[in-house]
């Protein structure tokens, strides 16, 4: 039998395709060689959203008084707060399982490698079986990276991975890598009461962000006790040790445990790749707008493109590969891509940033305000602030948007619509927000 679609990868890019493809009557066999639902379900976005909404109930509980409540005593159990993580996992794995048997899509367990292709189908091997595919969807994901730090050998150390499952708080943490997994890290353990450093190597936390927003966030855990190290260089590890450089000299952190995070690379090892000679970028998988490889059957999306490593991002190039494979005209687009921090308070960011647009000499327009300028802000934030920012180009169209303050991981979303459509700022302006909301800061700012 020849499936018209094979997906290589069962994660947010490659079980979204496969339900996609199976809909509009695609026969579509996929692949998972762990559990559907991928890094984002399993090991990142989700378990991590589940442990950060138990701190933030945590923090809230601890500071319930300003809101006029008594709370008695405010203790955690974290095997529970564990407990419940997993089962959440179990019912969203459940909930793909139940989408692939619906749609009838043929859900294989094993590691698929892509043994042959040519100009009409590409055959692949797993568990010792041979499929055949008119096309084929490459969705492996990524895999955490470890730095050649001297000492990374034989120290015991943790990933974001091994960080989901610990039993018990840590007292100490060092936290290598103040990106976005490093950052959520440092608040969860932070508000559990560990002592948490971070040290980067860039001058600023979080450094695709902007940089404004990105040391609102440091100042904001500073003051709740998180040390920081910036433009820190880790010179090697030992146990319970950091030892780093920064202009100031050498240092060194003595620690509990140690969390490296420092990115993540394309999932592209023993797959078949060398097979078929795809093409790579960026130590990931080249592929076009439509989300075709060099090879006219294989398609790649997600994380093992090395190009937007998002869970967002990886559906919807799932969705442009399938539109291409059933013949539906549509390219990917990356200038409206919203990312979130789940810190508390969070921060989020959509489109250019001020950095990049100074860069490239780009002339822009920036309209801010803080966040207390919205009154539900204030009545849910007792003492926080946050920043809102938009950013137009020289025609006045918004380009990008920065936030910090909760919860802008929601009201993004209209930003990012804007910036989507090429709204002007006066098309912008006639969009009617619910009163009262946090989302209504959007058409303070950009009437300010
Ligand atoms: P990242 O690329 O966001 O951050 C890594 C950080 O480590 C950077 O700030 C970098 O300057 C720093 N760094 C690198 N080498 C270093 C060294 N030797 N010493 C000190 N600092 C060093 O990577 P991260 O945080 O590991 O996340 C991986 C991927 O997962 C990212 O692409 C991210 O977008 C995605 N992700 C997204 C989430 C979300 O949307 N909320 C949550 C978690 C991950």
């Amino acid at each position: 039998m020849i499936y018209n679609l094979a997906i290589i990868g069962g994660g947010p890019g490659g079980h979204v395709a496969a339900e996609r493809a199976a809909h509009k009557g695609l026969n579509v066999i996929l692949f998972e060689q762990a559990a559907l639902g991928g890094t984002c379900l399993n090991e990142g976005c989700i378990p991590t959203k589940a442990l950060l909404h138990s701190a933030k109930l945590y923090h809230y509980a601890k500071i319930a008084t300003k809101y006029g409540i008594e709370v008695e005593q405010v203790n955690f159990k974290y095997d529970k707060i564990i407990s419940r993580k997993n089962k959440i996992i179990r019912k969203l794995n459940a909930g793909i399982r139940s989408a692939m048997t619906k749609h009838n899509v043929q859900v294989i367990n094993g590691r698929a490698v892509i043994e042959q292709a040519n100009d009409n189908q590409v055959t692949i091997s797993c568990n010792d079986q041979i499929y055949a595919a008119e096309n084929v969807i490459v969705a492996t994901g990524s895999v955490t990276s470890i730095p050649p730090i001297p000492g990374v050998d034989t120290t015991p150390y943790i990933t974001s991975k091994e960080a989901l499952e610990i039993k018990d708080i840590p007292q100490s943490i060092a936290i290598i890598g103040g990106g976005v997994i490093g950052m959520e890290f440092a608040s969860l353990f932070n508000t559990f009461g560990t002592k948490v450093t971070v040290i980067e190597m860039a001058p600023e936390i979080l450094p695709p962000f902007d940089s404004e927003i990105a040391t609102m966030l440091r100042e904001h855990y500073k003051k709740e006790g998180v040390t920081f190290h910036l433009q820190a260089k880790v010179t090697s590890i030992a146990p319970g040790e950091v030892n780093f450089e920064t202009a100031e000299g050498k240092s060194s952190v003595e620690t509990q445990q140690i969390l490296l995070c420092v990115g993540r690379k394309p999932a592209i090892s023993n797959i078949g790749l060398e097979n078929v000679n795809i093409e790579r970028f960026r130590n990931g998988i080249a592929v076009d707008k439509f989300m075709r490889t060099s090879h006219p059957r294989i398609y790649a999306i997600g994380d093992v493109t090395a190009f937007s490593m998002l869970a967002h991002t990886a559906s919807r190039e799932g969705e442009v590969a399938v539109n291409n494979i059933l013949g539906i005209n549509d390219e990917m687009s990356y200038k409206a891509i919203p990312s979130v921090v789940y810190t508390y308070p969070e921060v989020a960011g959509v489109g250019k940033t001020e950095q990049e647009l100074i860069a490239n000499n780009v002339e822009y327009n920036v309209y801010k305000l803080p966040m207390t300028f919205s009154g539900r802000f204030v009545v849910e934030n007792e003492g926080g602030n946050g920043l809102c920012k938009i950013l137009t180009n020289n025609e006045n169209r918004v380009i990008g948007a920065h936030l910090i303050g909760n919860p802008c991981s929601e009201i993004i979303t209209t930003i990012t619509a804007a910036i989507e459509a090429n709204w002007t700022l006066d098309q912008f302006k006639k969009v009617v927000f619910p009163h009262p909301s946090v989302s209504e800061i959007i058409k303070e700012a950009i009437n300010a």
